[in-house]
């Protein structure tokens, strides 16, 4: 499992894997709340997400397995001054799910913005119905926040999140993919 940033020329491989999973991504999916579907073409994406990255607000990656583009994990929202937050939002393709590629990408990005970068603070938000991304959290140990009432707009509505969070006073000593891996390796 790797994470490399995200680049215009993944497009090919980007659209064959969200065409494939259209129906397993749409409930979880962010939307207009003015209504509108225009759906902005990947370059846009990539070069608006790339511009945020100069500014130092976002981080967009890709997840890769074994080489293939199997997924996407965004650092957004990235806060300095008091705060020193950001928040994260994932997607696998549908066909390499329950394999544990995201609760480790998840903890390589956790350990990197915590350890590395200098924030104090990650959170994810996630919709108390999406129990699958709620296990990515709770397998790596993120807080529970709380519920916040119509947060996002996602697949259409105004949705209610679940907030998890770690700040670094939390992490386990040598950091979260260490944690995951002495698990991982630690079963029946
Ligand atoms: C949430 C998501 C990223 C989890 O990634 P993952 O790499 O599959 O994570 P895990 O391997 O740890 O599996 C998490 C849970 O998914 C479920 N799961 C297991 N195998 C599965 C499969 N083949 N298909 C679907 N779900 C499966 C299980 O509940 C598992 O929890 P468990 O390990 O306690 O049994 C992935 O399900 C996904 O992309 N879903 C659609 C988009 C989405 O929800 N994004 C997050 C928005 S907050």
């Amino acid at each position: 499992v790797a994470l490399r940033p995200l680049r215009v020329r993944d497009g090919p491989a980007w659209r064959a894997v969200r065409e494939r999973n259209r129906d397993w991504l749409r409930p979880w999916e962010a939307t207009s709340p003015d209504g509108s579907v225009d759906v902005p073409s990947f370059r846009s994406m990539v070069r608006r997400l790339q511009r945020e990255a100069r500014l130092g607000l976002t981080m967009p990656f890709v997840v890769t397995y074994e080489g293939p583009l199997v997924g996407q994990l965004n650092v957004g929202g990235i806060t300095w001054g008091s705060f020193r937050s950001a928040h994260v939002g994932y997607w696998i393709d549908q066909a390499y799910a329950g394999r544990g590629i995201m609760p480790l990408s998840l903890a390589l990005v956790t350990d990197h913005l915590l350890l590395r970068t200098g924030l104090h603070r990650v959170e994810v938000n996630i919709r108390p119905e999406n129990t699958a991304s709620v296990r990515v959290v709770e397998k790596l140990g993120y807080r529970d926040e709380g519920l916040r009432l119509r947060m996002l707009h996602i697949d259409g509505d105004w949705r209610d999140h679940r907030s998890f969070a770690l700040t670094v006073e939390e992490l386990p000593p040598d950091g979260l993919v260490a944690a995951w891996r002495a698990r991982s390796h630690s079963g029946p």
